[in-house]
């Protein structure tokens, strides 16, 4: 077992990889090779990603791609997608390709409200607090103007404050349960250092409030965030086409394609089971794009999945209905992102990703990543309601087997060649590629 190390983030990089290498590794020295055989030759690029976070030794790389002709309202895009899994790209370009011969993604974004709480507790009685609170809260604005200034100018700032009873649920527990509008920016750092402002005037003012007991006026504050949960910031994004228009595959109707899409939308509309997978397939398309856009994927993760169990049961995030000749599939999700602030304006291949999104608003981007996450739904069920998915991922796949057992050009074209016309499995490559090598 590693001994503990105490002072570790004040030694040098230098000085970090060398106490993992001689402590982790049997094999010390190809450690460091293969640590530092992902920096950057560019020193000053290097600096900007060793400060992201702290004890950075070297660089994790994801595969950038790119799912080009997503048609959205109108607008042509190609969209910028970081991810590891083998069939997740493709899958999006085919179905950006398909639909944007059927009228394209139609997107809008119906709300952009942002939350955040502060958690206190309060021993006494609650019509005095609502009274105190009512007295406050213009103070809760007026004390945080330095903060919501360049907020207000830019169309957005505090939208309102409530007082927020939680008793029932757990002894002396209320919230300041705060909104926000933050425009083009994600708003974390902003809703926080609101929050931090409102919990100091909180506390502060109680003490001065005549009406509060000795006890009353002793309000403690347990914690002030914002909430990823932000079931009013949500974008809405739709396909649909005549039903005959559905024709893709040979060997199945246009109508029984509608059929079996509509119901495989419906088994994860009522099994948890199905519909968590299902949403995975929805995220596969979102993380992507958050991810390559430098947005935060896990409060994205968070929000979305809170948001496909708001009706006491987790559901699927997408529906669809094949009536009146019109074939139908649309989703409404949570999405607070960013386009300016955060890494959007650091990162040299954030900036790049916008820029081949056209610099978009917060808004259109809710409405790009919705719609790589919609496409991606569609892919998927597609592929399941059909040939199945295994066909299409293993295909993929088929080249991290090659690289596993480095093989060479020619055996790579060899095998490609050979699985065209057979079913790809790890076993079926490894035997081909044995029997290639004897
Ligand atoms: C795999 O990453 C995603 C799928 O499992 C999604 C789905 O089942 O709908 C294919």
């Amino acid at each position: 077992m590693t001994k503990a190390v105490s002072g570790f983030s004040k030694l040098s990089k230098e000085e970090k990889i060398n106490w993992i290498a001689d402590t982790h590794f049997s094999n010390p020295d190809e450690a460091i090779k293969t640590i530092k055989k992902y920096w950057n030759s560019d020193a000053e690029l290097q600096k900007l990603h060793d400060e992201f976070i702290e004890n950075t030794i070297t660089n994790f790389y994801l595969p950038l791609g790119v799912a080009p002709n997503f048609l959205i309202n109108g607008k042509n895009y190609t969209i910028p997608m970081a991810i590891e899994e083998s069939s997740v790209v493709a899958a999006a370009s085919k179905a950006a390709k398909f639909w944007s011969n059927r009228g394209g993604f139609k997107a809008t974004v119906l709300s952009s409200e942002k939350i955040g709480q502060v958690h206190f507790m309060f021993n006494g009685k609650k019509e005095t607090l609502e009274q105190f609170f009512e007295n406050v809260k213009p103070k809760f604005f007026s004390a945080t103007q330095s903060i919501t200034k360049n907020m207000q100018k830019r169309g957005g700032g505090i939208l309102d404050i409530e007082l927020r009873d939680k008793t029932t649920e757990l002894e002396n527990y209320y919230q300041l349960h705060a909104t926000f509008e933050t425009k083009d920016s994600m708003g974390a750092n902003f809703i926080n250092s609101c929050l931090e402002q409102f919990a100091k005037t909180l506390k502060e003012e109680a003490l001065q409030f005549q009406s509060f007991s000795e006890e009353e006026k002793n309000i403690q504050v347990v914690m002030s965030i914002l909430s990823n949960y932000v079931p009013n910031c949500i974008v809405r994004v739709e396909v649909s086409c005549p039903i005959s228009d559905l024709k893709e595959d040979k060997h199945i109707s246009q109508e029984e394609f509608a059929e079996k899409f509509v119901r495989a939308v419906k088994i994860a509309e009522v099994e948890p089971f199905r519909a968590v997978t299902h949403n995975k397939g929805i995220m596969n398309g979102i993380d992507a794009v958050v991810l390559a856009t430098g947005n935060d994927f896990r409060a994205v993760e968070a929000g979305v999945h809170a948001y496909a169990a708001r009706n006491g049961k987790y559901s699927s995030l997408s529906h669809a209905t094949a009536e009146n000749d019109i074939f139908t599939f649309w989703m409404e999700i949570p999405l607070a992102l960013g386009t300016v602030g955060g890494l959007t304006n650091l990162h040299p291949l954030v900036k790049m990703a916008m820029e081949m999104l056209g610099n978009p608003s917060a808004h259109e981007l809710m409405q790009i990543v919705a719609v790589a996450g919609l496409a991606q739904n569609f892919a998927a069920l597609r592929s399941l309601t059909t040939t199945g998915i295994q066909q299409g991922h293993m295909k993929m796949h088929l080249m991290n087997i090659l690289n596993q057992f480095n093989a060479t050009e020619q055996e790579r074209k060899q095998v490609v060649s050979h699985f065209e016309k057979n079913t790809v499995s790890h076993s079926a490559v490894v035997d081909y590629l044995e029997a290639l090598r004897k």
